[in-house]
């Protein structure tokens, strides 16, 4: 089928085609579908050109948005009146589409689910491509968006920046759509000649996410999965992957007796008022059983190593984040040498914060349990980047590494490293890939206990 519109249909316009109008909708839906990297056909002649609209220019957007909210205007005026079921349903359709296209196009936040392909580079620099799902906004609040703090971690592990070889169970916090879960799957699983199995548990507090996680996984290694229960699977006969219900929250009522916290005694910390209790009982509407809760009384103490992307956005975060990682982080060191360091010529001082940090600028090479998280620098958050670093050192860690980069400059920074131009990875991105977060900037943090 193929029909070829030059200007957008006026609906206004007597007699005009409803199906062009239809048309015209999907055809902006197969643009948005290849902005976030799908390029299935959804019957349409992809040779055809069906509007001179290229969304990624700043007004043709914005004719497209007028044009779509004439579109949801005028076909609910329509649903006023007297219709035959046939046009009744086409009218609703109309809307519905209109609506979904509109919510994207205004905002990724307000859209309905989604999925997303998101592409990685192994340590060759050939591409990876993750598949996400989306869940919607409605679903799954700020979990529902994959953020550019995932995309970092996922960079890193996807090139072996870290290497999760030498770790063998490791845990992620605030997982959200699952984007460094999928990549730290397919590390781990990739086929070398490692016969260990290893663990890893990948958490949030709303189901729904572990939902979308369960069907990502589908997406990317439907082949591969073997599921052991609704929530455990086996990948590749080589990692043991757990979905489990997680709120950080919980280590404030985690048994004070069987609680074996650092020196300093750990302060209760209240759950911020924003976004959480609404959210922390959303379970309804959960398909198959609701995922198990992670038990502190068994994994205590058992996790080598322990990753997060983006979860220090209220402060109370801030506070709670370094007591969960006390609480979860393994304690013993597996080898006694000490990290490498570098000399002191190559520490550095964490910037612009007011907590007088020293770590290295070498990604450690010895093994240590480790918790590894990457964090937004956003200047509305500093406080709560503060607190984070300040509550770390009084739980007893120290920061090992960190490195201040935004994703261009990771990107750079590689390939000067392998000696390779930066725009052969560039031509390999699918589509008009969203670059809205590249010049965000994130630091990356090793931590370890002192
Ligand atoms: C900004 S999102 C980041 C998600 C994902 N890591 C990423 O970078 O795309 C924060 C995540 O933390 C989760 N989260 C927030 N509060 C939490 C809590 N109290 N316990 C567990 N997870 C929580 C949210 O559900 C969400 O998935």
């Amino acid at each position: 089928m193929g029909l070829l519109l030059q200007t957008p249909p006026n609906v206004f316009h007597k007699g005009t085609d409803i199906k062009s109008i239809e048309n015209t909708l999907f055809y902006i839906e197969i643009q948005l579908q290849r902005t976030r990297g799908i390029s299935e056909k959804n019957g349409f002649d992809q040779e055809i050109s069906y509007y001179p609209w290229n969304l990624t220019e700043k007004i043709e957007k914005e004719w497209c948005v007028k044009w779509i909210e004439t579109v949801i205007k005028w076909s609910t005026k329509k649903l006023e009146n007297d219709l035959e079921k046939l046009e009744y349903e086409l009218f609703s359709q109309i809307v519905t589409l209109a609506s979904n296209l509109l919510s994207e196009l205004c905002g990724k936040a307000a859209s309905n689910s989604n999925q997303v392909c998101i592409r990685m580079w192994d340590q060759n620099t050939d591409p990876i491509d993750i598949k996400i799902q989306e869940p919607s906004f409605g679903e799954a609040d700020v979990g529902s968006k994959t953020w550019g703090s995932s995309v970092l971690l996922s960079r890193w592990v996807s090139r072996n920046s870290i290497d999760l070889s030498i770790y063998n169970n490791i845990l992620e916090l605030g997982s959200g759509t699952g984007l460094s879960s999928m990549a730290i799957c397919r590390s781990i699983s990739a086929p070398v000649n490692d016969k260990e199995r290893k663990c890893f548990t990948i958490t949030d507090y709303i189901p729904v996410l572990l939902e979308s996680i369960k069907k990502s996984i589908d997406l990317n290694f439907s082949q591969q999965a073997i599921y052991k229960s609704t929530w455990s699977l086996n990948l590749f006969s080589k990692l043991d992957v757990y979905l489990k219900r997680f709120d950080w929250f919980a280590v404030n009522s985690f048994d004070s007796q069987s609680r074996v916290f650092s020196e300093i005694g750990a302060e209760h910390v209240e759950p911020p008022r924003a976004n959480y209790f609404d959210v922390t009982y959303r379970t309804e509407g959960i398909s198959s059983s609701h995922p198990e809760l992670l038990e502190l009384e068994n994994t205590q103490h058992s996790f080598d190593l322990i990753v997060a992307a983006d979860v220090l956005y209220e402060i109370e975060h801030a506070k709670i984040i370094p007591q969960v990682v006390d609480c979860l982080l393994l304690k013993r060191k597996k080898q006694p040498e000490a990290v490498n360091h570098g000399d002191i010529s190559e520490q550095t001082n964490l910037q612009s914060s007011n907590n007088n940090i020293t770590c290295s600028q070498n990604v450690p090479e010895s093994y240590y349990p480790m918790f590894i998280l990457v964090a937004p620098l956003r200047k509305t958050h500093w406080s709560e980047i503060n607190t984070f670093e300040s509550e770390m050192d009084k739980f007893g860690f120290s920061c090992i590494f960190s490195k201040d980069v935004t994703l261009s400059e990771d990107l750079e920074d590689w390939c000067t490293k392998l000696n390779k131009p930066l725009e052969n990875l560039l031509e390999t991105l699918p589509g008009n890939v969203d670059s809205e977060s590249d010049n965000e900037l994130y630091r990356i943090y090793y931590w370890k206990r002192k």
